[in-house]
């Protein structure tokens, strides 16, 4: 089975006219799931990635068993006022909505090479604040990895100094 055929498509989600990719379908499949992370892991396989990070909540679900399959750590980025320690906070507009994401300030070291993983690409926003956060603590951005990529809302634009790695578009 094609990687999109386990992708479940929702007119009008949340709101009137976004056309929801709904990734549950294909978590909920062992073979879907494992095909999809394996499949990144080959097309991230050229990088040199020292540590993953992902932003809450669907960027765990492919960040995480991305950086096990890598045997690297996996660092969260996390809606403001998740973190426990102290952090850097940046706020960021969605495509539906806005919000701010935060990270602890330990979490990189300066230098670290980060590999970005997210389910999805849609404006860019969380993708280029996430950016922001890991090079304000002085991690080297190596790439971003997505499952899907929503062309028409043109996120690459926000991204134009990052190595963008996506495994499926939809117009
Ligand atoms: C979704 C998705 C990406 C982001 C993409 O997350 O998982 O992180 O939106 O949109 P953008 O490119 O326009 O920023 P959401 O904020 O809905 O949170 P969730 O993962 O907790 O559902």
């Amino acid at each position: 089975m094609n990687l999109k055929d386990y992708i479940r498509v929702i007119p009008d989600f949340p709101e009137a006219g976004i056309s929801f990719k709904d990734i549950t379908t294909l978590l909920q499949n062992g073979a879907g799931y494992k095909k999809a992370i394996d499949e990144l892991k080959e097309l991230v396989a050229h990088l040199k990635i020292d540590v993953i990070a992902g932003p809450e909540a669907r960027g765990f679900v492919v960040g995480a068993p991305l950086a096990y399959a890598l045997g690297v750590g996996f660092i969260p980025i996390r809606k403001k006022g998740k973190l426990p320690y102290e952090t850097i906070e940046a706020g960021y507009n969605l495509e539906y909505g806005n919000d701010s994401l935060a990270m602890h300030t330990d979490a990189i070291q300066k230098g670290q090479n980060v590999l970005i993983a997210d389910d999805l690409l849609a404006t860019g926003g969380t993708i280029s604040t996430s950016v922001n956060l890991v090079r304000q603590l002085g991690g080297n951005i190596v790439g971003a990895a997505f499952l899907i990529e929503l062309t028409h809302l043109n996120g690459r634009e926000k991204l134009t100094d990052v190595e963008v790695l996506t495994l499926l578009s939809y117009e």
